[in-house]
């Protein structure tokens, strides 16, 4: 058996607004994903977010079932307007207690908590009364939200990540308006992008001179696909190489390298705001770790007229300025979501990271599927799940060995969640979730991760977990 390296981190992770619920109760604002969800047609089915899985109340449960399965850290986000109602100003004390709470819970299950301040869910008085992330402002009341996290819990956390994939702001929530706030702009994408990259510079600078004797460490978390040249002629691998880039070179680079990438720089012009030089000796080694959510991989060629991104045209411009055309092969296995399967997807993006960046700790914060599953006899037979992260972490092995600092996983998600968009309908927990009963069941999956956790390796036999 191919072992990953002592110490490795076995994770789970999950966000707030995806299972909390008790959305608007003991004290807690608004945040935009509660107003989006409202706009009909937005949300599959008309699905609702208020009560979800029900976390909220269900939380020492969650905890237990995460002991069980003997996980060795749990990432989870804070919703920032459960502390602070209006985003800035008063305190939701219930807020803070519900949080301490949890904490606590898991040091006690002796899992080591992994706090995500900000996954998405800005307080709505901060959209409505101050344009949210569109606004520079926006980093002082986020650095005074981060603050009141690191003095109330900072004392039993020692894992931190600013953001969640501030590109999903930005080009789903500016660019394309599928996702919170909705706006769609070819410009507002890179204004959004750029205030969150000078908050999360803010936040960190703050914790390690405030906040330094605490002894933690900070990070960011951004998203990024592989991108695999269709051809093996020169324009569609520097096609693939300025989709990477583009992903997650536009906030990696601010970070590791201290600027955008050039390639953004020379084709966004104006609409790609500027770093002063203060800013940028502020961002440069702003995170001690990079985490990375990955999810799938397609193909990228240089594109010869309009750009066809997803089931739209064009895009406001946003594929355009890149000029790469992403497909998939008929080959590839999809998940329901239609996200191909592509395991060594995962091998080069390690690779390419720890080229880029001088091979700096990373840990997986998100990665996982949606597969349909089966019922039987009071168990949830899950097999493509399982083949799935099987085959992603026999690639994060094989890149440990071959020298990429990989340092933890954590798998996507710990329970079946309010999945944005697409409402209750998207399956991805490892735990099976009855949205009427709020009954908990692991499925498959989960057990046949206990088995790997056990033995601190992929190599375990899908068929033996299965009791
Ligand atoms: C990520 C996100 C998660 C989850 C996942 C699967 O982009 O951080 O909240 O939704 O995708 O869709």
């Amino acid at each position: 058996m191919r072992r990953f390296p002592d110490g490795f981190t076995w994770g789970v992770a999950t966000s707030a607004f995806q299972i909390e619920g008790a959305a608007l109760s003991d004290g807690k604002g608004p945040s935009i994903w509660d107003a989006f969800c409202t706009i009909p047609g937005r949300v599959e089915n008309g699905d609702r977010p208020d009560t979800a899985a029900d976390h909220y109340a269900h939380y020492k449960e969650d905890v237990a079932i995460i002991s069980e399965l003997g996980f060795t850290a749990y990432r989870f986000s804070i919703a920032w307007s459960r502390l602070l109602p209006e985003g800035k100003g008063a305190v939701n004390e219930a807020g803070i207690r519900f949080y301490s709470n949890l904490i606590d819970e898991l040091l006690a299950a002796g899992i080591e908590p992994w706090v995500t301040l900000y996954h998405w869910d800005l307080p709505l008085a901060l959209q409505l009364g101050h344009d949210g992330w569109l606004n520079p402002r926006m980093a002082d009341y986020y650095l005074e939200y981060a603050d009141l996290c690191f003095r109330h819990f900072g004392d039993r956390v020692k894992n931190w990540i600013t953001f969640n994939e501030p590109w999903v702001t930005g080009i789903l929530g500016h660019g394309q308006g599928v996702f919170a706030p909705g706006r769609v702009s070819n410009s507002e994408p890179y204004i959004a992008g750029h205030n969150q990259l000078l908050a999360h510079a803010r936040v960190v600078e703050r914790y390690r001179t405030k906040y330094g004797r605490q002894g933690g460490r900070i990070g960011i978390t951004n998203n990024c696909d592989w991108r695999e040249p269709l051809s093996d002629s020169q324009e569609d691998r520097d096609a693939a190489e300025r989709a990477l880039q583009f992903f997650l070179g536009w906030f990696a680079d601010p970070i590791w390298l201290g600027d955008y990438p050039e390639v953004m720089v020379q084709r966004l012009g104006e609409r790609l705001p500027a770093f002063t030089p203060e800013e940028k000796a502020l961002l440069k080694g702003s995170a001690d770790f990079l985490g990375l959510n990955h999810y799938t991989t397609m193909y990228a060629a240089q594109a010869h007229g309009p750009v066809m991104s997803g089931s739209v045209f064009g895009n406001g411009g946003l594929s355009e300025d890149q000029d790469v055309q992403l497909s998939v092969s008929p080959d590839w296995k999809l998940t329901t979501l239609k996200w191909a399967v592509a395991p060594w997807g995962c091998g080069k993006l390690l690779h390419w990271i720890a080229a880029r960046y001088g091979n700096p700790p990373i840990y997986i914060t998100e990665n996982g599927a949606t597969f349909p599953e089966e019922h039987r006899d009071g168990k949830i037979e899950d097999p493509e799940r399982t083949a799935f992260f099987q085959a992603y972490l026999s690639e994060c092995r094989q890149a440990v060995a071959e020298g990429v600092n990989l340092r933890g996983y954590f798998a996507w998600c710990l329970l079946d969640t309010f999945e944005w968009t697409w409402g209750y309908n998207q399956k991805f927990g490892l735990v099976h979730v009855d949205f009427e009963t709020r009954k908990r069941t692991p499925k498959a999956s989960a057990w046949w991760f206990k088995k790997a956790i056990a033995a601190n390796s992929a190599d375990v036999d899908p068929e033996s977990a299965i009791d």
